[in-house]
């Protein structure tokens, strides 16, 4: 409630946007797109800290919107994202492609940012850098893909540069823990931009968690993986090459999001 009596001070003029804070579900009924960022409490140590309140909690968000709401496309952004985009599409048997977990965009803008400034380059130099799998531990910088002003750089890059890095990532969060409670402006752009891509029809392409069904061999778990996304929520998983290295680790995160799926 109180978010959104603050928010509403930042309606702009000549806006008709309206916002309401609210726990009664009817007045999302006719919603048709929903971003959850609910939690149960802030973990400390691991994402999957509270895996078993969390997951009773999307549960119960999904059969309140499954009774309540028509086919709305949603947004995970709560944590352990990639297990509760999974009991969440389970909960409420949306079709998979409207079931999206924001998290590897951010893993993926973190990854640009630790490469530009480990070999001293500026963001914008920085293309095709990816990261998949679990928004965890596990997650799998693809820096195969990686291009340099266009040209693909893996080659260039010092394995040492490539191991700090990918330290660096897999930690940002809890760096970034040593000086406020919780990440919000990163997580905030990256939900953004996909809420802006359906809101406005522009397709856009990210890593998204998403229920595979096949794809990259893997079947019935939720995963970063590439997607292109418009206003009707996914519209294409690309299935793209990965070297061996690249997919031995992108299976043993499927199996480490499978194994805290079966936690539960
Ligand atoms: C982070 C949260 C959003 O990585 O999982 O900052």
């Amino acid at each position: 409630m109180g978010e959104a009596l603050d928010i509403a001070n930042a309606i702009p003029k000549n806006s008709d946007i309206t916002i309401k804070g609210t726990d009664d579900y009817s007045e999302i009924s006719n919603s048709k797109l929903i971003v959850i960022a609910a939690s149960t409490g802030i973990y400390l140590k691991s994402r999957n800290e509270m895996v078993e309140a969390q997951v009773e909690m999307i549960k119960n968000i999904g059969k309140n919107i499954k009774e309540k709401c028509s086919s709305p496309l949603t947004l995970i952004v709560s944590n352990p994202v990639d297990v509760l985009t999974y009991y969440f599409q389970k909960e409420t048997n949306l079709p998979r492609t409207k079931v999206m977990g924001i998290a590897s965009s951010l893993d993926t803008s973190r990854f640009r940012l630790q490469l530009s400034k480990s070999l001293q380059i500026r963001n914008s130099q920085i293309s095709d850098a990816i990261v998949l799998g679990e928004h965890g531990d596990s997650m799998v910088p693809i820096f195969s893909k990686v291009k340099i002003n266009g040209d693909l750089g893996s080659k260039r890059i010092d394995p040492k540069i490539k191991d700090k890095v990918w330290s660096e990532i897999r930690d940002y969060w809890i760096a970034l823990r040593n000086y406020k409670s919780r990440s919000q402006f990163g997580i905030a752009k990256n939900t953004f931009d996909v809420i802006e891509a359906i809101t406005k029809n522009q397709e856009i392409s990210i890593p998204a968690s998403v229920m595979l069904d096949g794809e990259y061999e893997e079947k019935d778990v939720c995963m970063g993986v590439p997607v292109t996304i418009n206003e009707n929520g996914i519209s294409k998983i690309q299935e793209i090459d990965l070297d061996q290295s690249e997919q031995n680790l992108f299976k043993l995160s499927a199996n480490t999001i499978r194994e805290n799926i079966k936690s539960i």
